[in-house]
């Protein structure tokens, strides 16, 4: 990360004018890994006629990466910033892919109707929720409520149909947020924990 987009606390990932003033400066950066990192645990995941969503895409490649493996039924990108999605539409059209919506929505109230998609993916983005969760085995509530939120929002029972991957890079916060992936997942689904490298796991649910 360049030190002219750094924030001078973690807490400024929770501000939303911080990722648009980041996103006016910053053309790309990939939190965590790049696709080629982990494709191979997304692969058997697709399949060309799903359609994805991605959630808080920031300037990420993540969408036209996964449009690439052959998913045809079209992937959805959103983030709560306008400015970054106006740039990943701007940029998308210059290059000529279709095939990636990129819409202006916050993960905490998704505009989507029931069963709107085969699979959802994040990379980094509960990270970004959890940075005021304070201590990881008595976490602060409001980090809890928007962590249960989100996972409310997106879940198989609401917008879609599953497999749901999760991957985030802070192992003392998965111990936290593990329960409720394992704990409460969506009747009928089966989660499975994988541990692809000490810095991120990916946790997937199928039905
Ligand atoms: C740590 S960045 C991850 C970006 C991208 N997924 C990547 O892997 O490079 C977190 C992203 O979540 C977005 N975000 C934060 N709160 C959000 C919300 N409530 N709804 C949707 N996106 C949100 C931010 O604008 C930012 O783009």
């Amino acid at each position: 990360m360049d030190d002219d987009v750094a924030p001078c606390t973690a807490l400024a990932y929770l501000d939303p004018s911080y990722w648009d003033q980041r996103f006016e400066k910053e053309e790309h950066y990939e939190w965590l890994k790049d696709f080629s990192h982990f494709r191979h645990l997304l692969t058997p995941l697709l399949s060309p006629s799903i359609s994805v969503l991605e959630v808080g895409c920031g300037n990420s490649r993540l969408g036209e990466e996964i449009l690439r493996e052959g998913v045809s039924g079209g992937v959805t990108c959103i983030d709560l910033s306008p400015v970054a999605v106006h740039r990943m539409h701007d940029r998308l059209v210059e290059q000529g892919t279709s095939g990636v919506d990129v819409v202006v929505a916050d993960m905490l109230d998704m505009p989507f109707e029931s069963d709107s998609f085969d699979l959802v993916i994040e990379k980094g983005t509960m990270d970004a929720l959890c940075v005021d969760i304070g201590d990881p085995w008595n976490p602060n509530p409001t980090t809890v409520d928007n962590v249960m939120k989100m996972l409310e929002a997106t879940l198989p029972s609401t917008i879609f149909r599953g497999p749901w991957v999760y991957m985030v890079c802070r192992v003392e916060h998965i111990w936290h947020r593990l329960p409720l992936f394992l704990l409460h997942p969506p009747e009928g689904n089966e989660v499975t924990r994988v541990q692809s490298s000490p810095r991120y796991v990916t946790c997937s649910s199928k039905h």
